[in-house]
């Protein structure tokens, strides 16, 4: 068989161990051959890419990043290039195409499916928001560079008896916020699930002051959003993918918190490090099994499908559901982790 590859949207901790054990399974246990196309769905289109081999995906498993490269592509961009992309199939004889991505991936690569081509998905994010899969590779490694990054704020933050409002991602979901939060004894969590009443909050904070302490940390998820007129807050619009653009909450709340309780209050943005660097060996095993599922499920003609993981088993799931909702933190959570907004 030919299997096409992709990575596309953000990046993420595990992209390179799924390529490795595709063309591992693929190559040497199915005989077959794999390309790789370059940046995402644009390689697709523009019919850029490069064969993989074994001797290509050398070293790669412990690698950050994608060793494909990444990009994201606007909706029109791609119901405008499926006609193209399904003769770059055609004329390279490719029997199946894996992309790994995210909910916009997903979302394309259903496209895609729907309009015949031999598709197979595998999901990846660290905001671990896909609804039909436990987890997603990524994750694990985000919240742990999270978690240390929090661990470290708190010793610079008692130095100065600081409050530091640490904003993490997460887009819509509070997942990493919530289990950084939680695994450094964060003093507050704010998740976008839960628009927050700033009031409350200064409460809280406040309240750790008068009982001696010197400091708090305050987690927030940088898609959290106060509660509709409790606080002036600047909306950040859209960008040119249709993706809400974040407008700094850290920033936004540690003046909000300054005022309110005369503490110094800084926020700090933790941004693409979360994405970035070696993924830890929860992830590279999640993202080994999707990659050698995805391998057998081209073999049995399962398309239109993803990976997904179930307990502790991998198994295939429709594309179309899996991009119907996005997997938010569940009310019940929030009291197991005390702090939560
Ligand atoms: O979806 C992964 C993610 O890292 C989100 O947590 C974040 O909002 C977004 O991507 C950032 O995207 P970009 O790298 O395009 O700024």
């Amino acid at each position: 068989m030919r299997i096409g590859v992709l990575t596309s949207g953000g990046d993420c901790p595990g992209l390179n161990a799924v390529i490795r054990s595709v063309v591992h399974r693929a190559v040497v246990d199915h005989g077959d051959e794999v390309i790789g196309f370059r940046d995402g769905w644009k390689g697709l289109l523009e019919c850029d890419y490069l064969k993989l081999d074994l001797d290509a995906v050398g070293g790669i498993l412990a690698r950050g990043g994608t060793i494909l490269g990444s990009s994201r592509v606007q909706p029109s961009q791609l119901r405008d290039g499926v006609e193209r992309a399904r003769g770059h199939v055609e004329e390279l004889g490719l029997d199946a195409v894996i992309p790994i991505g995210g909910e916009g991936t997903l979302k394309a690569a259903r496209l895609m499916s729907d309009s015949g081509l031999p598709i197979v998905g595998v999901p990846k994010t660290i905001d671990n928001d896909i609804a039909v899969t436990d987890v997603t590779f990524g994750f694990d490694t985000a919240v742990g560079v999270a978690t240390e990054a929090l661990d470290r704020l708190k010793t610079t933050a008692e130095s100065h008896q600081r409050v530091l409002v640490v904003e993490v991602m997460g887009r819509h979901t509070g997942w990493i916020a919530l289990h950084s939060g939680m695994a450094a004894g964060a003093h507050a969590i704010v998740v976008p699930e839960r628009p927050f009443d700033i009031e409350e909050l200064a409460r809280r904070v406040g309240e750790r002051f008068e009982a001696g302490k010197r400091f708090a940390i305050v987690v927030v998820a940088e898609g959290a959003k106060p509660a509709p007129g409790s606080m002036a807050f600047d909306e950040g619009g859209k960008d040119i993918y249709g993706h809400e653009r974040f407008a700094g909450i850290a920033r936004q709340l540690s003046i909000e918190l300054e005022q309110r309780l005369g503490k110094e209050a800084r926020p700090v943005i933790l941004g693409h490090v979360q994405r970035g660097g070696t993924p830890t060996a929860y992830d590279r095993v999640l993202a080994t099994r999707f990659g050698w599922h995805a391998v057998e499920a081209v073999h049995r003609g399962e398309f239109g499908r993803m990976t997904a993981l179930r307990g502790t088993d991998i198994v295939m799931v429709e594309l179309a559901e899996a991009v119907e909702t996005l997997k938010t933190v569940p009310e019940d959570r929030y009291a197991e982790a005390e702090c939560v907004l």
